[in-house]
């Protein structure tokens, strides 16, 4: 009897932090052996020539998360995993979502309702808390904390979600004394209904016009004022999905006085521009997310901050929406005003291959920051390091051996999202994940999606493993 459920041979492992060549031995789900000439396993893959990478941790995506009728997300656990598995993600992190008026630990409930015997990979969630009432922040916080959702998401626009800068600071104090990372969306929400107003009187309702509703400004002013109200509290926050310059120089400011202060970015910003929401007729509606994507200046500083170690973690922010769907980005079948549109692109299986082709491929980032920003780091700032995001002894055996030559050409007939386009149909990529293992199972062996929906488990995180940012390099 093997030793082995599973020995991957040759492997070239690359971690955050090292390189090396070796078998991999799979016991029980996990990493068991990390060494060369491996006695023979009950099950064997030849790596040779390959990559093996830690699988993906996408730190923000939204999966069949609830949204005001008739709008409906594409993807449910069950496709959302399906897709991810596919480009090389191994754990999800999508959000149970507080509405307002409503208990914090139904939401939570709810989406548990929702995941249950549906997803393929493994998935923690995180929180969206939209009403800090006194019950929220003194009993219902302090024990969703404790059972292992440590991370939440708050907003400073969006009416039916944002909170004021005394809730954010009541929250952001709770943050502190249960050593929770609270991830902030950075908008100025007042800017934005203030030229909506103005643009709507003008007619300018196309969907490029989403972009003249928020100017850069829009995102500094709010976070600049995140990264205050973190400071005045004293608690690290993530900035999450920072689209430009003008946030990049605050989070730069932020480190350079010492603050603990996080940053997300994700391929939007790194790969389209705002020309995209201008595209003919109603198809710019398609890129309409918020932050949006800027143009190529902000996509290099973007890159640029990505390389020098700004960004602590890159994570899909998938929210998808179909383009022709009454459900979707034309809310009752039709083509609306752009502050209908409802936000946001998909982008859970293309994140890695996008970021390994364009970033590791064209020498603008290594191999181990590559890995460091999309599974290290958010596995450590949610708390589910080191049994997610490395490849270790111990650590579960959620790996992707990548086809690192194979060249792409991106179309959505080739996704697994149920999505009825992708903002990168017909880019040209070199690299994909040739075999996706999910606990030492095949779920994904570079044709088709393997395994079963709802194998995945559910994860408990620990508080956040919080170092400081890494110095800039
Ligand atoms: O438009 C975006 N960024 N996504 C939808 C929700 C959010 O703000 O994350
Ligand atoms: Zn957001
Ligand atoms: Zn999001």
């Amino acid at each position: 009897m093997s030793k082995f459920d599973l020995v991957i041979r040759n492997a070239h492992v690359v971690t955050a932090a090292d390189a090396m060549r070796c078998d991999i031995g799979v016991s029980g789900g996990r990493v068991a052996a990390l060494a060369h000439d491996l006695p023979k396993g009950r099950n064997e893959i030849d790596a040779a020539g390959r990559y093996v990478l830690p699988g993906g941790v996408d730190g923000h995506c939204h999966l069949e998360q609830p949204m005001p009728a008739p709008m409906k997300m594409a993807d449910d656990f069950a496709s959302g995993t399906r897709s991810a598995a596919c480009g090389g993600t191994t754990t999800v992190i999508p959000f149970a979502a507080q509405q307002k008026g409503h208990s914090l630990r139904a939401a939570v409930e709810d989406y548990h309702r929702r995941a249950e015997g549906k997803a393929l990979i493994d998935y923690a969630f995180h929180l969206i808390v939209t009403d800090p009432t006194a019950t929220v922040l003194n009993e219902e916080l302090p024990l969703l904390l404790r059972e292992g959702y440590t991370s939440f998401k708050i907003y400073m626009t969006y009416d039916e979600l944002k909170l004021d800068d005394g809730q954010i600071l009541d929250v952001l104090a709770l943050a502190r004394e249960h050593g929770a990372m609270a991830m902030v969306h950075a908008e100025n929400s007042e800017c934005i209904a203030w030229l909506t107003r103005r643009l709507e009187a003008a007619g300018r309702t196309a969907p490029r016009f989403h972009a003249d509703a928020r100017p850069m400004l829009v995102e500094r002013e709010a976070t600049h004022r995140a990264i205050a109200l973190s400071e005045l509290v004293d608690v690290p926050i993530l900035i999450v999905h920072v689209s430009g310059r003008e946030a990049v120089e605050q989070i730069r400011w932020a480190h350079g006085h010492g603050l603990r202060i996080y940053a997300e970015t994700c391929p939007q910003y790194l790969f389209l521009t705002a020309d995209a929401l201008g595209l003919d007729g109603y198809q710019g509606a398609k890129c309409v997310c918020s932050p949006q994507p800027r143009d190529l200046a902000n996509q290099q500083v973007i890159w640029d901050a990505l390389a020098d170690g700004l960004f602590t973690v890159f994570s899909s922010d998938h929210a998808p929406f179909g383009y022709d769907d009454p459900r979707g980005k034309k809310p009752g079948g039709k083509e609306v005003p752009f502050q209908y549109i409802p936000n946001g692109i998909p982008g859970l299986e293309t994140r890695l291959p996008l970021l390994f082709s364009e970033g590791v491929g064209k020498g603008r980032i290594t191999l181990n920051r590559f890995v460091e920003l999309t599974a290290t780091n958010p596995a450590k700032l949610y708390g589910l390091y080191p049994r997610k995001g490395t490849i270790a002894i111990g650590a579960d055996a959620d790996m992707v051996i990548w086809e690192a030559a194979r060249e792409v050409t991106i179309s959505n007939g080739m996704l697994h999202h149920a999505v009825d386009y992708t903002p990168y149909e017909g880019m040209r990529i070199t690299g994909w994940p040739a075999v996706t293992l999910s606990r030492g199972e095949v779920v994904w062996d570079a044709s088709e999606p393997q395994g079963r929906s709802g194998r995945g488990r559910f994860l408990k995180c620990d508080r956040p493993d919080l170092a400081r940012p890494a110095p800039q390099r």
